[in-house]
């Protein structure tokens, strides 16, 4: 199958490259003409776990091309797939901008029958409106071409991108015309050898929403389980035993239920955010995501509490932060915790010394400048004569730390352990002032 990616970002990129794995031949294209010079020169422009290697191999196999002009790749292609951004809009809803240029530049390229491909998250009816944007295009131009669009969002993981790709819990095709399900058959088959069922044909609406409908469902649990945590430190109880309490009901499952500093990254917020939006606008309440939001918000303030109330008066105080992205294993920096925590800091007037192994560059960037915030070259260095240390991301590399060298290195020994990682290490007894979210040696805030 002959493949053109239009967006080589997080998801673009992943998925590009794990479509040529398997033998497709994929183009990747980009309006950043630096992104596409690093990826020719076999450079990864992101930080995601086995992916650089994978492009170059690709890449020397000519499977894997990369280039800022849709064009050509276009010409040749049997699908087209849309996988640019869709950011938070002011009024909170997904903003198509993106989606809908790479729809104007298909509809006055495309010179073929094809299908395209819609696998950025997007509200229900932004298939609709992408097709009638190629339609709109091609009457234009006076040319007629089979031009079927579908939705197949996105569910990998940063940090577990490849994986996720490769064997997928399940493939969502969302098409209006089932003249194109052979090319998604072809498409997906070499990932989903050990189960074809796990192919999911449904309508275009349903496949928009589904997307939604699984990011919320993974946030509600966040939400649920940090407020859980809240009431463990007002009861005595342990978050953790509670969490496996509830985990090994099989109808509850283990995962995505780990109390913490409120969820964040490049898609919870904004997506929660579109499906709160798009219920609106149709006249539905949706009360119970109303209130995973408004519990999500009350857990990133209840964390800087946490920190100011052990220290009363934080200004001068300084705050080591280990970890800058909004989970391990990315360099996406996107409303990730840290950011909030940084930010309520900086205005209490404490100086922040942040430490990320991949996301420090771009959280210096998107965060800015501040006279009170520098940035370390090692989680040690971090360290050096700092009042507190708040782990915010769980890096492999902050989870066993020299705790003798961390006491030395310190002027005040309170370590804020926001992902519940050092209770086994007894801080307490070796000294130092601990707190960590829904435990018994957790002090409960008032809110
Ligand atoms: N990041 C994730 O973990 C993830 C997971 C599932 C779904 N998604 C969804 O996938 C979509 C893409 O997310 P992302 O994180 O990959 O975004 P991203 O910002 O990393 O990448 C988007 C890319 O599109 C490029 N682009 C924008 N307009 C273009 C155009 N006209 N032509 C060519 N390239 C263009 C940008 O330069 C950028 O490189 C979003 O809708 C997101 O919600 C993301």
């Amino acid at each position: 199958m002959r493949v053109v990616m239009v967006g080589t970002g997080y998801v673009g990129l992943v998925t590009g490259t794990c479509l040529a794995e398997v033998g497709h031949d994929v183009s990747c294209v980009d309006l950043s003409e630096e992104k596409i010079r690093l990826l020719k020169d076999g450079v990864c422009p992101i930080f995601e776990p086995g992916l650089e290697n994978m492009i170059r191999r690709n890449a020397e196999h000519e499977r894997l091309q990369f280039t800022t002009s849709l064009a050509e790749p276009l010409a040749q292609a049997d699908m087209a797939f849309i996988a640019v951004g869709t950011p938070e809009g002011e009024d909170g809803s997904a903003d198509l901008k993106y989606v809908k240029a790479v729809a104007e530049s298909l509809g006055r390229l495309i010179n073929k029958d094809m299908v395209v491909v819609v696998k950025s998250t997007v509200p229900v009816g932004t298939c609709d409106i992408v097709e009638e944007i190629i339609d709109r295009e091609l009457d234009r131009r006076q040319v007629k071409h089979q031009v079927i669009v579908a939705s197949n969002p996105e569910f990998l993981k940063e940090g577990d991108a490849i994986a996720d790709f490769m064997k997928p819990d399940r493939v969502v095709v969302g098409l209006n015309d089932f003249t194109a399900e052979t090319a998604f058959r072809d498409l997906y088959r070499p990932f989903i050898m050990d189960d074809q069922g796990k192919l999911l044909l449904m309508d275009r609406r349903s496949s928009e929403l589904t997307k939604y409908g699984a990011n919320a469902m993974l946030a509600t649990r966040i939400s649920f389980m940090n407020e859980m945590a809240l009431l463990c430190e007002r009861l005595g109880a342990n978050i953790d035993k509670v969490r496996l309490g509830i985990g090994s009901d099989a109808r509850i499952g283990r995962k995505f239920l780990y109390a913490g500093p409120g969820y964040g990254g490049s898609c919870f917020p904004k997506d929660v955010s579109a499906l709160l939006k798009t219920s609106n606008v149709h006249g539905v309440e949706l009360k119970v995501l109303n209130a995973v939001t408004d519990a999500n918000e009350r857990q990133k303030n209840l964390v800087f509490q946490k920190i100011a109330q052990h220290f009363r008066d934080l200004s001068g105080r300084r705050v080591a932060v280990w970890g800058l992205s909004f989970k391990p294993g990315t360099d996406d920096v996107r409303e990730s915790p840290a950011k909030v925590l940084i930010q309520r800091l900086l205005d209490a007037g404490a100086f922040v010394v942040g430490h990320d192994p991949q996301g420090q560059a771009n959280f210096a960037k998107e965060f800015g400048e501040h006279e009170r915030l520098t940035y370390a070259e090692s989680a040690y260095d971090a360290l050096r004569g700092a009042d507190a240390l708040a782990l915010v991301t769980e890096w492999s590399e902050y989870k066993r730390p020299n705790w003798d060298k961390v006491g030395q290195m310190m002027a005040n020994r309170a370590v804020f352990d926001l992902r519940n990682q050092y209770e086994s290490y007894d801080l307490i007894s070796r000294g130092f002032h601990y707190e960590c979210v829904g435990r018994p040696d957790s002090r409960s805030l008032p809110i």
